[in-house]
């Protein structure tokens, strides 16, 4: 059971990685989709492979996010999951940081992560609840692991966002009960993406290894024995987006193959 009453949906950072594969996870299960990235050209060619809407945006841009937001209402009058996932990464050692830097990583990976979900619960509050549900709508960010145990002593300013991410899906899901809106995150762990090649070149390069050595690394001793798909993030959201996480608010669900138990 997951998207066959026809959920509509806003995925931002469709174009690629863990947005893709939860576009196409929720297109097989019936979603309509408005996908969403700042990678016109990428998020256009799915779109026309899944039948779902692009809208070229940049989720740190408020016209880009009043425009994004305003698509499903123009579409289909109503709004009913956000899946609010861009996300950005740069591996540093922490006495490197820049400002610079560091507002690049938290405006993508916090603030923008807020004013999207801001605009959304806006719109979502003024709606009907959704069919067969006593919800109006409901809220899944991506955080990650790193957001827990300070991740990767290379990656301070998005362990910071991510923890930031976190933190605003838990006063999301407070502020907004009593509207019938709920706010859950996923935390993942190692995804095989596009930002783990980046991760890769990156570390290796501040270690001085070959390719895929720090892949090879992170990934030794997972729990489950193997690293981790988009498809495994996927499943979790198409939960998430489902009826059958009605009743769940304020969470989030590692989902990185045990490698972090507990908080
Ligand atoms: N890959 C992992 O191991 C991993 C682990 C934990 C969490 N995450 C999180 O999952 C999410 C998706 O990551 P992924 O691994 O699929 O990465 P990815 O790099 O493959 O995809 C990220 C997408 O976000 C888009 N994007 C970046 N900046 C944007 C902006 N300003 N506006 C609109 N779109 C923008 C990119 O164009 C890209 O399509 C991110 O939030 C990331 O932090 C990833």
């Amino acid at each position: 059971m997951a998207q066959r009453d026809g959920r509509t949906v806003l995925i931002t950072g469709a174009a690629r990685g863990i947005g893709a594969a939860t576009a196409r996870r929720l297109a097989r299960d019936g979603g309509r989709l408005v996908l969403s990235d700042v990678d016109g050209v990428g998020v256009e060619k799915l779109a026309a492979e899944l039948g779902g809407v692009a809208v070229r945006a940049d989720v740190t841009n408020a016209a880009d996010i009043a425009r994004m937001v305003d698509e499903p209402y123009q579409r289909w009058g109503r709004l009913d999951v956000l899946f609010n996932n861009a996300g950005v990464i740069r591996l540093q050692p922490l006495l490197d940081v820049t400002e610079a830097e560091w507002n690049r990583v938290l405006d993508v990976n916090l603030k923008a992560v807020f004013f999207v979900l801001q605009a959304v619960a806006r719109r979502m509050k003024t709606q009907s609840p959704m069919p067969g549900s006593e919800l109006r709508g409901k809220l899944i960010q991506t955080a990650s692991i790193a957001g827990y145990r300070g991740g990767n002593h290379l990656m301070t300013p998005y362990s910071a966002s991510k923890a930031g991410v976190i933190s605003l899906t838990r006063s999301a899901a407070q502020a907004l009960a009593a509207d019938r809106i709920t706010s859950n995150c996923v935390c993942p762990g190692a995804v095989d993406t596009a930002m783990w090649e980046q991760i890769d070149r990156e570390w290796g390069a501040l270690h001085g290894w070959g390719p895929r050595e720090a892949w090879k690394r992170r990934i030794a001793g997972i729990p489950l024995g193997r690293p981790e798909t988009p498809d495994d993030v996927a499943g979790v959201i198409a939960f998430l987006a489902s009826a059958d996480s009605d009743y769940m608010t304020g969470q989030a669900i590692k989902v990185d193959g045990g490698m972090v138990m507990g908080d």
